[in-house]
């Protein structure tokens, strides 16, 4: 594996001091440095939504190095729309010891730990949930049915009660997902949400269920309680979000009771350009940012493409972000913060693959955090095939548990689900 170099925005060395500086969030909980682990479905769920020791030592990883925020990607408060069977579930009969102690280790020494309520929509796993968004799909390897009235009427509580659940549980705060593809993008996404009722249509309807959750978590969670959004900059696809649409999005959100709107881009969806087309010289969400700036006094968190500590410094410093999120950094050097912190740094070493199985990258990252909470020296290879195959398998694996724990009534089973849908967008969305 030939690791990757190159030139241009965040060159310079610098000065690593406006990273460590405090972030007071609206809520008044205060964040101990700008540096956050972006949400990762780290697939380390014991396949019945509750959580393992290797995800538990994870987070405690993160956090012992120094993470301000810390974002559990992918934790499902229904069951039936689930990304993954290593998903974990917030929902009544969750092991709730278990999750506490997740709680409690992943904020070790002061990180803020975030738990991302997820719901996939029309991307839910099909051999253990049943995929329906806002309108119907049929497309080789995605169909879903379109939600009804009653199931969107529902949603707002039900995310309300998987957010003061989490609170309950010790958690530090959520992040309402609404990036990449899944429901609340699929909502936004003009080339995903076809209805014509009061969800659909123009944009102000198209956000109506994204205001409506977050209005809900806020009222479950009370006004000191950090509550984040993830959103697309652009979905990536002809004909879905744009930026401007984004920007308006965001200026929207100006007037909600959020503590953090975190940038990404990018959509799981079948015949979605490989977004290693684009130009990957730096973090991706800059320019978006700087534009978003003008639209909210509400934090950003800029997360996608960030690889040295120059980078994340000048984004900070030049008041692009006020955090940043990095996902694959930390995978591949867990310790990151605290190397960022010394007067030597030292970035990661990114992996540069050769193009292999889509979906194979996702895989690879994936393994690695698995080795990670497992303390286990990640295999240095770059076998893609066998870094997806050795995924699937371990979901196959799950199927079964996830269908006993949660029995769904009308579920597909293995044999009639459509061919897994697997990302294509280069690796995973937001990323190339
Ligand atoms: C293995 C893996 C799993 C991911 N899972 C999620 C997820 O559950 N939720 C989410 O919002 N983003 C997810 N992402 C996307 C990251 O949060 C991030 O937006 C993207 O990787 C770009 O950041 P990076 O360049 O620092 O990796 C995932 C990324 C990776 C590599």
């Amino acid at each position: 594996m030939e690791p990757e170099t190159r030139r241009g925005y965040g060159a310079q060395m610098k000065n690593p001091g406006p990273l460590f500086q405090p972030l007071p969030l609206p809520c008044g909980v205060v964040l101990k440095n700008r540096i956050a682990k972006a949400a990762m479905s780290d697939s380390l769920g014991d396949g019945r939504g509750g959580p393992t020791a290797a995800q538990m030592r994870l987070y405690e990883r993160w956090a012992d190095a120094g993470v301000a925020l810390s974002i559990i990607g992918e934790v499902q408060g229904d069951p039936r729309f689930a990304e993954k069977p290593g998903n974990l579930v917030l929902a009544p009969g969750a092991d709730e010891m278990r999750l506490a102690e997740l709680a409690r280790r992943g904020s070790a020494g002061g990180t803020t730990l975030l738990v991302q309520l997820g719901h996939a929509g029309a991307l839910a796993h099909p051999p253990i949930g049943t995929p329906k968004g806002p309108s119907a799909l049929d497309l080789p390897g995605l169909t879903c049915a379109a939600m009804t009235r009653q199931d969107l009427e529902a949603l707002p509580g039900q995310f309300a009660q998987t957010a003061a659940h989490a609170r309950r549980l010790g958690f530090g705060g959520v992040e309402l997902h609404a990036a990449h593809g899944f429901l609340l993008s699929q909502f936004l996404s003009p080339l995903f949400n076809r209805r014509t009722d009061r969800w659909g249509g123009s944009l102000a309807n198209r956000m109506r269920l994204v205001l409506e959750i977050t209005d809900a978590i806020r009222k479950a969670v009370g006004p000191h309680f950090p509550v984040a959004i993830k959103l697309n900059a652009t979905d990536q696809l002809e004909g879905g979000l744009d930026e401007d649409e984004a920007l308006d999005i965001i200026a929207a959100l100006d007037a909600v009771d959020l503590d953090l709107i975190d940038i990404s881009g990018g959509t799981y969806f079948p015949g979605a350009p490989a977004s290693s087309d684009r130009k990957t010289n730096g973090p991706y969400f800059i320019d978006f940012a700087k534009r978003a700036r003008s639209k909210t006094t509400i934090p950003l968190m800029v997360t996608g493409g960030f690889k040295r500590r120059s980078e994340a410094v000048e984004a900070v410093e030049w008041g692009a972000a006020d955090i940043i999120g990095l996902a694959r950094a930390l995978a591949l050097d867990p310790a990151l913060p605290r190397r960022w912190h010394s007067a030597d740094g030292g970035d990661p070493e990114f992996p540069r693959f050769t193009p292999g199985p889509e979906g194979g990258i996702t895989a690879w990252y994936t393994l690695r955090l698995t080795a990670l909470g497992e303390d286990r020296t990640p295999d240095d290879t770059d076998d893609l095939h066998a870094a997806l195959a050795a995924y699937e398998t371990r979901d196959r694996e799950r199927v079964p548990h996830w269908t006993q724990r949660f029995p769904i009534q009308g579920q597909r089973t293995l044999e009639d689900a459509p061919v897994p849908f697997v990302p294509v967008v280069g690796g995973g969305a937001g990323w190339p």
